[in-house]
């Protein structure tokens, strides 16, 4: 079984997720997504109305947040709740920059985090991954795109959902998330010092992903 540990990092929607998926699939690893994590986080946070870390901890140690992988695709639960819709909501990811910057918040999924990867071969893509969550790491990469290649991606797959998106707006949010993201003072999104910097922008998912694939069989 192959035990490697990648380390996907990078702004708001660089492609971590899509590519890491295709990865973990190729390689036959398992595949970790730390923002549906910090999503979660902040749907307790709305559900409950509170921004205090310590309640929002209590309602995940009452009810974790687990992976579920089916034939369409991973599902995300909320103890029985199938919460994999509702976290990609406006309102959760207006809202998702600030509960994770939330030290305790943090600390907690962190711990979790490696104990996932404690299990074996990973990826898992996020802002600190290869900075915090697993600084050791056999293979880091800093996805990156432009800010109007990201917004346009993005836009195509809410026509796709049906979901009605206005391209300027969208970007503004990318922006601004980033903007928080890298800004925090709690590990912010920052590229590792030993992290490759892969610049998605032109290029498909599948030369993305291949090259990831291919710098981690470099390693086997
Ligand atoms: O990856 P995604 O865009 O779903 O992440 C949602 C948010 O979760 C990010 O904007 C960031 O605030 C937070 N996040 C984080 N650390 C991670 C992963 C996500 O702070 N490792």
């Amino acid at each position: 079984m192959i035990k490697l540990q990648i380390a996907v990092d990078g702004p708001a929607s660089s492609g971590k997720s899509t590519v890491a998926k295709i990865v973990a699939q190729n390689l036959g690893i398992i595949y970790l997504d730390t923002g549906a994590m910090y999503r979660a986080a902040t749907l307790v946070a709305l559900q409950n109305k509170t921004e205090d870390p310590e309640k929002i901890i209590d309602v995940i140690k009452k009810k974790p947040i687990f992976f579920k992988n089916t034939a369409d695709g991973q599902l995300v639960f909320l103890g029985t709740e199938d919460i994999t819709k509702i976290i990609r909501t406006n309102e959760v990811t207006q809202n998702v920059s600030k509960i994770s910057a939330l030290s305790a918040v943090r600390e907690f999924l962190v711990a979790e985090q490696q104990r996932i990867a404690s299990e074996g071969g990973i990826i898992m893509d996020g802002r600190d991954i290869g900075t915090v969550v697993l600084p050791h790491a056999d293979l880091k990469i800093f996805l990156v795109a432009s800010v109007e290649e990201r917004a346009a991606r993005r836009y195509k797959e809410n026509l796709e959902k049906n979901i009605p998106t206005d391209l300027e707006e969208l970007k503004q949010e990318i922006e601004a998330r980033d903007y928080k993201d890298s800004t925090r003072a709690v590990s912010p999104l920052k590229q590792a010092d030993d992290a490759i910097l892969l610049d998605s922008t032109g290029k498909t998912i599948a030369q993305v992903a291949d090259f990831i694939e291919a710098k981690a069989r470099e390693l086997l």
